[in-house]
């Protein structure tokens, strides 16, 4: 196996709603890791048409996502930001990747599953080929790490399948071309995060999610200090004190939340938070939480709504991302075509 130079890729559906889950679980980790990597960070856009989308919406969202990025922390001149639909290799790759991955190995994907629900005949083609065209988006960059939320590691096993598979196949091809050891890296999942599984404010088992119809559920990137500081004081807790030490919040799930909640944005370990605030009742440490989450969450929130108010400033970022992503993405493509064959 050829050695292959470091590099992160991670994608985010623009569905909407962004939330505090998908800032914790995604972003504080993209953020953190732009330190030690080289990123490209990427806005799924053609993943998220595999179910409907109203157009207007569409766009709203993808820069929604865009300006989180941005707003969290993210450099978008060290690194890459854009979005998919711009770098036509993905979907170019996708096609050679469906022509790989064996249809055995998407029937047992379980977010399908999920998401095609009991009408799995009406289903999109495009829901059922969504992990082939992750696989793409990762390889095509022949991207080494991919931070994503534990519900993506099945979707990772089959990049690695997919890359693997490629390698076999195409072994000679791959030598002759001078790609000698493989062409695709076998890309690694990194699921450690400050808090992978953010849980719904109302139901602890559940996860946060921008769909559920209670807003109580979410507290969404762009809600005012009012708005959290409202949607922490009504999270469903249970009538105990809590522990103090992270053992007693087994079979505590809302005391798990709020308690992993506040670790993740303080940036320390639960813990350490039981150190604090163990014995005390929920209302004083709900009032902990509503200034922590005011003050941390309160300066991304507004900065989102500044940028994007401009959508002109937000396009030009994701075109100029768009740009030098297409560059590495243009080459490796060309190095495709010259491994399975294709006349140029
Ligand atoms: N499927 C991922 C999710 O829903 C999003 C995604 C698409 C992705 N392409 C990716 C994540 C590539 C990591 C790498 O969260």
């Amino acid at each position: 196996m050829s050695n292959f130079p470091q590099l992160v890729f991670s994608g985010v559906q623009p569905t909407g709603n962004f939330h505090l889950g998908n800032y914790l679980g995604a972003l504080v980790k993209f953020v953190e890791m732009q330190n030690n990597y080289d990123c490209i960070y990427c806005v799924v856009d053609m993943h998220a048409i595999t179910v409907a989308q109203d157009p207007l919406e569409l766009s709203k969202h993808i820069r929604e996502v865009t300006a989180a990025f941005l707003a969290s922390g993210i450099d978008p001149k060290k690194h890459i930001v854009f979005n998919q639909s711009q770098v036509p290799e993905h979907a170019e790759l996708a096609w050679v990747f469906n022509c790989i991955a064996r249809l055995g190995w998407l029937n047992r994907m379980t977010q399908f599953k999920e998401k095609a629900g009991k009408d799995r005949e009406n289903a999109s083609v495009g829901l059922y080929a969504y992990p082939n065209l992750m696989a793409a988006d990762i390889l095509i960059y022949r991207a080494t790490h991919v931070p994503v939320g534990e519900d993506q590691k099945q979707h990772l096993e089959l990049a690695r399948d997919i890359a693997q598979k490629f390698n076999n196949d195409l072994a000679d091809s791959i030598e002759r071309n001078g790609f000698g050891g493989g062409f695709f890296p076998l890309p690694e999942p990194v699921i450690q995060g400050p808090a992978t599984r953010v849980m719904s404010l109302r139901d602890g088992s559940k996860k946060m999610s921008k769909s559920d119809p209670s807003e109580y559920s979410r507290i969404n990137l762009t809600d005012d200090a009012d708005q959290i500081a409202q949607k922490i004081r009504k999270a469903k807790t249970d009538p105990d004190a809590l522990p103090s030490e992270a053992a007693g919040l087994a079979g505590r799930p809302e005391a798990d939340n709020l308690v992993g909640i506040f670790a993740a944005l303080q940036g320390v370990a639960k813990e350490d938070v039981l150190r604090e605030f163990g014995g005390q009742n929920f209302s004083s440490f709900k009032s902990a939480l509503v200034d922590l989450a005011v003050a941390k969450l309160g300066p991304v929130g507004a900065e989102m709504k500044r940028l994007q108010a401009d959508t002109g400033h937000i396009d030009g970022v994701l075109r100029d991302g768009a740009a030098r992503a297409s560059a590495i993405a243009r080459k490796n493509m060309t190095a495709v075509k010259d491994i399975v064959g294709f006349v140029r």
